[in-house]
């Protein structure tokens, strides 16, 4: 066996895939697949601090990404493999002005803002690992399914690298204009559905297999390994000191199945001593994950899930054909892909979930977007969580807390300009059908007659 190949997650299976293999599915049962490494045969860094050399190397490509500059934490691929475009530039904001509206303190909440990716979601951290793996393999074509970030990111790295084709699928009416204009603009063959996330999830595969397309979904546990460099990111920003929380939105669980690996092989690898808790927040619309997890007790249970209780789950929702709702259009998914991966970091880092609601959501979102970052629907589901964690009391007043913003405000500005907006029709019309009831926090704009005296008079009213 090679020092890097891919292993079934279910540990009483064991079944193995060469690093070469693109079908990510166990040979043996068919369940997902890790990336695993023989870390006795390679060469992990000693100590977290050990990445601080890579600092003054901006202009080596590898170093200057904020995914590839930890590539010795995901040692798959050899450096001419490596396609980068430069993403993971990513921040992590002390966000003071949102404290209060999560009841914390100045210093104690953080926001880690994926939205300054280049194509402006946290995806890019996966895609150019995907991608890496696709070029080693030879693929022509890469497709996914979406709720529009991934096909984003997918279309920016076949674009900017003019190596693949990219090949998207999207629910018809699923996607948000931001999402859909970056797909067309970046030259992706875009297949609308008649359906929604869950559907193109589901034919992506099939023609994947079909006609032998290298698929970037999720799924592809390659993905993961890139973006277990947001955890690294924000312990880097944290001089190597965890947070007591990792706070991020679920939609296909992807994020959170990357975050539970990386903090569970730093504790292997002796690099870090205690791990953060993850909470994953769903949209109350799109709750497969808070249901199973909070109300049906669905646990990892150290790889023997009850799969009892997610079949007659899921049976329900295809008997009462019940589609997941949601302003926040990224998540709303309600058959997650890595649901036993998300399960397996719960399990790891002593896990919650939590639902929000879109009226939360676009609270929350706003809140952020008042403290200087502006986030998409989504994103803020990690807020709206978060506040949440704290009235119950799970998140303690003293705790240091990270909230993942997953992507950029500009991505979905329908949604923005309809909570913000004065005219009651608009607000119906995106959010009143969502059960959304008020703006709390909107920003109306001043509407004046073209006359520099009542310009100025609205000025000094509302300034
Ligand atoms: N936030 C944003 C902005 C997203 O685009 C997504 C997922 C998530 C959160 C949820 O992350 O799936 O890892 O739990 N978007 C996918 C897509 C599904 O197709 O772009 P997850």
């Amino acid at each position: 066996m090679d020092a890097v190949f891919q292993r079934c997650i279910d540990p009483a299976c064991n079944g193995v895939n060469d690093l070469s293999d693109t079908s990510f599915l166990c040979p043996r049962c068919g369940g997902l697949m890790d990336v695993a490494y023989d870390w006795n045969r390679l060469t992990p860094p000693k100590s977290l601090s050990w990445f601080e050399s890579k600092w003054s190397q901006r202009t080596n490509p590898l170093a200057f990404s904020g995914v590839w500059r930890f590539r010795e934490l995901f040692p798959f691929a050899p450096p001419e493999a490596v396609m980068t475009i430069g993403e993971g530039q990513t921040i992590l904001q002390q966000a003071d002005v949102v404290a209060p509206y999560v009841d914390m303190k100045p210093g104690r909440l953080f926001l880690q803002y994926e939205g300054m990716n280049p194509s402006g979601s946290f995806k890019d951290n996966g895609m150019t690992a995907a991608f890496t793996h696709a070029r080693m393999v030879g693929a022509r074509r890469a497709a996914c399914a979406s709720t529009g970030n991934t096909s984003a990111s997918l279309a920016v790295f076949c674009s900017a690298t003019a190596l693949m084709k990219a090949v998207i699928f999207i629910g018809s009416g699923k996607i948000s204009y931001g999402k859909l204009a970056q797909a067309l603009d970046h030259g992706a063959l875009t297949v609308q559905i008649a359906g929604d996330f869950d559907d193109a999830m589901q034919r992506v595969q099939e023609v994947a297999r079909k006609l032998g397309i290298y698929l970037v979904n999720s799924l592809n546990p390659f993905r993961l390994e890139g973006q277990k460099t947001i955890m690294f990111r924000v312990l880097e920003a944290l001089r190597w000191e965890p947070p007591d929380w990792i706070v991020v939105p679920g939609g296909n669980l992807g994020n959170v199945s990357a975050f539970g690996k990386a903090f569970g092989e730093l504790l292997d690898l002796g690099l870090l001593k205690r791990v953060p808790r993850l909470a994953v927040i769903n949209a109350a619309g799109a709750d497969t994950f808070y249901k199973l997890y909070e109300e049906h007790g669905l646990r990892w249970n150290q790889g023997k899930p009850d799969v009892a209780k997610s079949s007659s789950y899921f049976g329900k929702l295809d008997a009462s054909d019940s589609r997941a709702s949601t302003i926040a259009s990224a998540i709303e998914i309600n058959r997650p892909v890595s649901l036993h991966k998300a399960l397996r970091a719960l399990e790891r880092c002593n896990g919650v979930v939590r639902e929000a609601t879109d009226q939360e959501i676009l609270d929350a979102k706003a809140k952020v977007g008042s403290g200087g970052l502006g986030c998409e629907p989504a994103s803020a589901a990690s807020i709206a969580g978060c506040r949440k964690l704290r009235q119950e009391g799970v998140i303690g007043a003293d705790e240091r807390v990270v909230c993942i913003l997953t992507g950029h405000q500009l991505k979905d500005p329908s949604a923005t300009v309809a909570y913000h907006s004065a005219d009651q029709k608009t607000f119906e019309e995106v959010l009143g059908k969502r059960g959304v009831r008020r703006a709390t926090y909107a920003n109306r704009a001043v509407q004046v007659p073209n006359d520099l005296d009542e310009i100025i008079k609205a000025i000094e009213v509302y300034s």
